[in-house]
């Protein structure tokens, strides 16, 4: 990326609209707003309160051209090998494209694959739904655990809230945590006769995931007492059909997916399994259609100017190469929505949490910002406090629905004028001499109002996107998670990392392993002195008990 002409451009460029204030901006521009905001199937996309101009744009366009981003788009699509440290596809976009276009991996055209197992999902999700898949008993399945954790968790569960009102009469349960309570407290509300368990693991070798999976099997057959009976209340999700069999699940219930899926793109294979059970075949098409024109509209966008997850993705770079902003926040305002703040965390962390490029180089330039959140209206009573008078700027992303009809009207007013009030006060701020005003005018003495104006400043000038969707429906729902998806991988073209290993992960599991051992064996093993101690800690602890 620094070697990139633009690079040096935007550095120089970066000097002398550093010290530009937003509202200024407004004040001198009044087209800016309608210039700063783009509109595509519903989706309305605001980025005017950034501490850009025209002239940042292009050159972060030129940016993003000069990485190669056209061709770049054009890879993913085309299922060229951009996941270049395990020489892999990378072909998520390819399980929303439908059956008309043919996408050939190694020989094989993988959008039959899609399509055989999508339809697979169906007929075996209109059977539990309808209840002619049933329990050993005979009764009707009630309640779907997934058992999976990262990717294989965290798409689920966020779709499942998100898109709630969209349900059937199935329940849904997640088990992520290794933390046996998670599992324990689940199944403590459960019947072994009408539930059926979705083991989720794309490698199923996840400790987290087949340590529950084991505690499901055994909690099942406690109650069933014999092992055919598996056949009725356990399917998976996995793109490693031999270890799934040999867990005892057989070939019929297994749901595929492909190395050419990464874990945190997931969301739409049979990863996504637990959502159609919950709202339904049609539902989930109509998800993988709103993904489905957020591709289209990313590759076939040319003009970047227009192309909203490259603006979304090179908005972000200003700020973390330029500014050298540290933080991201994702804060969704409908509480549906609470999740996607972890699930862009996944997405982005750990794409782009990168220090070494796709050459093996270590980079002199930052990469993935830290990107937290929550539900925006929660977060205003909690730690917007520091959004707007901290020393640390954060660039955040409020994503809200215009409507919603599963909500009450006049909530819904207060709930967008919220959002909308936030974006405002960060970009605007207020005065010493606005705040003394204001504390002057309610009757404080001079004295006291000019000590208490000190902490009623609000710098302002502190950046925002908004994106707007018409309602949180499968369609927008899917949408949005497709947008996140391409920005994600636009930065990581412009910095020129593999986003699609996750290398960073192994270590810790590895020492994991040793670990257990260590206790298993109760010993302390051969590590630093911190970590024996706290091995011994642990050891001596339970021991005494
Ligand atoms: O450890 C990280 C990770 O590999 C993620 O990338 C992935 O989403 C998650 O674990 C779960 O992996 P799996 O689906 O193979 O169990």
């Amino acid at each position: 990326m620094t070697n990139n002409p633009s690079y040096k451009e935007l550095l120089e460029h970066f000097k002398e609209v550093s010290e530009l204030k937003l509202s200024n901006l407004f004040k001198n521009d009044s087209l800016r707003a309608k210039k700063l905001s783009l509109y595509y199937d519903g989706l309305f996309f605001d980025f005017s309160k950034n501490n850009i101009t025209s002239d940042t744009l292009s050159l972060l366009i030129k940016l993003g051209e000069e990485s190669n981003l056209h061709k770049s788009i054009e890879d993913v699509f085309n299922g060229n090998k951009i996941n270049n440290t395990e020489d892999k596809s990378v072909l998520h976009t390819a399980l929303r494209s439908g059956c008309h276009n043919d996408v050939i991996v190694d020989g094989n055209n993988i959008a039959i694959d899609v399509q055989s197992v999508l339809g697979r999902m169906k007929v075996f999700c209109d059977r539990v739904r309808n209840s002619e898949h049933r329990g050993y008993t005979g009764q009707n399945i009630t309640d779907i655990v997934n058992i999976g954790i990262g990717g294989s968790d965290l798409g689920p569960i966020l779709a499942c809230e998100a898109l709630k009102p969209y349900k059937g009469n199935l329940k849904v349960h997640f088990v992520s945590s290794v933390d046996g309570y998670h599992i324990l407290d689940i199944l403590s509300e459960l019947k072994a006769e009408t539930t059926l368990f979705i083991i989720a693991s794309k490698t199923f070798s996840t400790v987290e995931t087949m340590v529950n999976a084991n505690a499901a099997k055994k909690w099942f057959l406690d109650s069933a007492k014999d092992d055919s009976y598996i056949k009725h209340h356990f399917v998976a999700t996995s793109a490693n059909k031999k270890a799934v069999k040999l867990f005892g699940i057989e070939e019929n219930n297994i749901f595929e997916f492909w190395d050419f899926v990464g874990g945190r793109y997931s969301i739409f294979s049979a990863v996504g399994l637990s959502i159609m059970l919950y709202i339904g075949y049609d539902s989930f098409i109509q998800m993988l259609a709103g993904a489905h024109s957020m591709d289209d509209h990313f590759r076939n966008t040319k003009d970047f100017r227009n192309n909203i997850p490259v603006l979304l993705g090179l908005i972000s770079i200003w700020y973390v190469n330029f500014y050298n902003y540290n933080t991201h926040v994702i804060s969704p305002y409908n509480t549906r929505l609470s999740l996607f703040s972890a699930y862009v965390q996944q997405l982005e962390m750990e794409s782009n949490g990168k220090s070494i490029n796709k050459a093996g180089e270590v980079i002199n330039y930052k990469t993935s910002p830290i990107i937290w959140g929550g539900s925006g209206i929660n977060g205003q009573h909690a730690y917007y406090q520091l959004l707007h008078q901290g020393t640390s700027i954060c660039p955040m992303d409020i994503i809200i629905a215009l409507s919603d009809k599963f909500s009450i009207a006049s909530h819904n007013d207060i709930l967008v004028a919220n959002a909308f009030a936030q974006a405002e006060a960060l970009m605007n701020g207020k005065s010493y001499h606005a705040a003394r005003l204001e504390l002057t005018n309610s009757g404080f003495p001079l004295d006291k109002a000019e000590f208490l104006a000190k902490h009623k400043v609000f710098e302002g000038n502190r950046p925002t996107n908004i994106i707007l969707l018409p309602e949180i429906s499968p369609y927008y729902f899917g949408m949005l998670i497709s947008l996140y998806e391409h920005k994600t991988y636009v930065q990581g073209i412009v910095w020129n990392i593999n986003s699609f290993d996750q290398m960073g992960v192994e270590l810790g599991k590895q020492l994991a392993d040793i670990i257990i051992g260590d206790i298993k064996n109760k010993n302390v093993g051969n590590h630093d002195s911190s970590t024996m101690n706290l091995i011994g800690h642990y050891l001596n602890y339970n021991e005494s008990q």
